[in-house]
């Protein structure tokens, strides 16, 4: 049943009145209101309370963004010792949650991973209730388990024994000295922590949107983030942070990249990924700051720096082709060489993304529960048969 998206517009008109609104892919569709995350698709720009991401990144650190999202302010000195202390206590996750993850087969997908130990701690909270007493404080206490669960999706793949990030001076140095089982440089702790800010938040993509969908039936907090985690994993979202990547290393080596290009891109029509995206028609500032973090981890690292060379190429025939488009690298083109340098497997890639993106879910699941709370439930427009009878099974063909 191929119906335009004109005719589909007259239709929901006709069937619903003025009030209805038909966009495929909800492009456009206004859902909540918020004070967090503002995007200037056709600018480039990207705020967080109005803040520059530029200026977040290069001063701020994770554990200031999750208390200026959560509690609209940066915090003062008292405030961030506060928030590091309560991170630095609830690292620790139930047996049960330790348990999911490695009963499952090592080659398991990891935001598979993560969607089930998530729900293990959705199943064993008894009586979650929205509060805006307890809100924020609940949002705090789960971004350290996140960080446990996706330290051990890791440990568990890589064969290793479970282990529960120790308290630190930063939550991207617990999250990475639980991966390694080592002592990490300031330098990788510190990029770390750049990472974790600019995928923290970006308004209301599918996956947000569908945390939304679930929170907004009073499903709990835990809930929420598991359906955010099933829409993130999809190529065309965050799974495009290791599918960016993995073109890389099917490229293998700088001189490969335009031949690649020809016979996958053009010729196959395949999709660039890292490129292009719904709300951005410019150069993703994100993209720009992942770039230039890239370049500076790769200067000692040969082997990632090959791979950085590969992207940057890329980005060049990327750009000839699609720009004129408004297809340019996204925040996913460049984040993978950084999570590679500091020594992360592709597959984790998402999972990183995720660990973020946490903070984002959580700050809109609250801003939208807390205060504009209402059942998200749109219609379909029908297409179907107007007036059917029932067909006695001996009449059927
Ligand atoms: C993220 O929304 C967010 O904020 C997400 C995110 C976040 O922080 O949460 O920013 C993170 O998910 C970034 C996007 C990561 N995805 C990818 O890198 C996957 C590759 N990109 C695309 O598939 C695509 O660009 C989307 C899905 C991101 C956006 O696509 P739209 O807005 O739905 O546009 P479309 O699929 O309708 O494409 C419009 C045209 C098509 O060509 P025509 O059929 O009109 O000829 O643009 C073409 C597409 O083929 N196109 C591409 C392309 N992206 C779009 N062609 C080649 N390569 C691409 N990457």
């Amino acid at each position: 049943m191929a119906t335009s998206e004109k005719q589909l517009e007259e239709l929901a008109l006709k069937q619903y009145g003025e009030k209805s609104v038909y966009s495929r892919g909800l492009e456009n569709v206004i859902i909540k209101y918020t004070a967090l995350t503002f995007i200037d698709g056709n600018k480039g720009i990207l705020k967080y309370r109005g803040i520059p991401i530029e200026e977040i990144a290069s001063k701020g650190t994770y554990e200031e963004l999750i208390y200026l999202f959560l509690y609209g302010k940066l915090p003062n000195r008292e405030e961030l010792n506060k928030l590091k202390d309560t991170l630095n206590s609830n690292y620790e996750v139930p047996k049960e949650v330790l348990d999911a993850i490695y009963m499952m087969p090592k080659d398991s997908d990891p935001i598979a991973l993560l969607e089930l130990s998530t729900a293990v701690l959705a199943g064993l909270e008894k009586d979650f209730k929205w509060s805006k007493d307890t809100d924020k404080q609940r949002a705090i206490e789960i971004i350290p388990k996140m960080a446990a669960m996706v330290a051990n999706v890791y440990r568990h793949k890589e064969g290793k024994s479970p282990k529960i990030p120790s308290p630190s001076d930063s939550y991207a140095r617990s999250f990475l000295e639980a991966c390694f089982d080592r002592k990490v440089t300031d330098e990788e702790a510190n990029v770390m922590d750049k990472a974790l800010v600019l995928y923290a938040d970006h308004e209301v993509p599918a996956s947000t949107t569908a945390g939304l969908v679930v929170v907004s039936t009073l499903s709990d907090m835990y809930s929420g983030i598991v359906g955010a985690l099933a829409a993130l994993k999809g190529p065309l979202h965050g799974g495009a942070a290791e599918a960016a990547f993995r073109q890389f290393l099917e490229i293998g080596s700088p001189d490969r990249v335009e031949e690649w290009f020809n016979e996958k891109i053009i010729k196959g029509k395949n999709r660039l990924m890292g490129f292009g995206h719904r709300v951005y028609k410019v150069y993703d500032p994100r993209a720009k700051i992942f770039k230039s973090l890239a370049e500076s981890l790769t200067q000692k690292n040969p082997d990632a720096r090959k791979y950085y060379e590969i992207a940057k190429k890329l980005e060049e025939l990327g750009i000839n082709q699609f720009g004129s488009k408004g297809i340019y690298p996204n925040t996913d083109f460049y984040s993978g060489i950084v999570y590679y340098a500091l020594g992360f497997p592709v597959y984790m890639y998402t999972a990183l993304f995720a660990l973020s993106r946490t903070l984002g879910w959580l700050a809109h699941f609250i801003e939208y529960v807390d205060e504009q709370h209402r059942l998200i439930r749109p219609r379909a427009v029908y297409v179907g048969p107007e007036n059917a009878s029932w067909i006695p099974m001996d009449q059927r063909s």
